[in-house]
């Protein structure tokens, strides 16, 4: 049985107060809750406040990018050392808008990948297709060439930490969701990637992430799922009570 984990994504919202706040009203909802993993992924400068409101709870926190070199002259740039000397244990990579808007590739995200696991975070990769590629009967493709070129080069011993989560880009802050089944269908083409990539035995363990439109009325339907092992969630996960919803789905 994989333990599933329920991520949220801030993306570019809250400041470190409004962070804080969070966390006073999300913490209680969630006390011992020791079902599923609890990320959270706040923006690089909320997440002093963040680490420090989870002390001692069970909700980790997690950064949304991050770069692939150790260190150098990289303008805005902050790598994965950094994110965990600050209390970072998660990183998300290769997210649809990263993608969309600031020029993150299948090399990137492969580059990304390697260095977050070589400072010890947990990865969770993002793959998923666009509307045209959907229509066009394209998503399987889509999903093998992005963790094909995603996994490239790493050893299962070094992914045993990555998470992946399948986010159809259609689906994000649409309010359409994916259906569970199609959700599955998406999920088995991934497993079978990384079975190529790091072996069955990986294969049969790594956590497989829906995303897209994740809210409390759709959780239990999806979580019941048996391929899914967990949601990324962006805006429902803005308010502590609906996110506290979702993982107590
Ligand atoms: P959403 O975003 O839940 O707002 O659709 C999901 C994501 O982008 O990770």
């Amino acid at each position: 049985m994989r333990k599933k984990v329920i991520a949220a994504n801030w993306k570019m919202y809250k400041t470190p107060d409004q962070a804080r706040e969070f966390f006073r009203e999300f913490l209680p909802l969630v006390k011992d809750h020791d079902r599923d993993e609890i990320v959270v992924c706040p923006t690089y400068l909320c997440i002093d406040a963040a680490v420090n409101s989870v002390n001692g709870s069970c909700v980790a926190v997690g950064a949304q990018d991050l770069h692939w070199e150790k260190e150098g002259a990289f303008t805005g740039e902050i790598n994965a050392a950094m994110l965990a000397a600050v209390g970072t244990t998660h990183v998300i990579i290769g997210h649809s808008e990263r993608r969309q808007h600031f020029g993150e590739t299948d090399d990137t995200v492969n580059l990304k990948l390697k260095s977050a696991l070589e400072a010890g975070l947990a990865p969770i990769v993002c793959v998923g297709e666009v509307l045209e590629e959907r229509e066009a009967g394209l998503t399987d493709d889509v999903l093998r060439r992005q963790c094909l070129r995603a996994f490239y080069a790493i050893s299962a011993k070094k992914a045993s930490k990555m998470v992946v989560a399948y986010e159809p880009v259609w689906a994000i802050g649409t309010g359409k969701t994916a259906t569970p089944q199609m959700a599955a269908d998406a999920h088995t083409i991934i497993r079978g990637e990384a079975a190529k990539a790091f072996g069955q035995e990986f294969s049969d363990g790594v956590r497989i992430l829906y995303g897209g439109s994740v809210k409390p009325q759709n959780a239990k339907a999806l979580m019941s799922e048996a391929e899914i092992d967990g949601a990324l969630v962006g805006g429902a996960s803005l308010d502590p009570k609906s996110f506290a919803a979702i993982v107590r789905y």
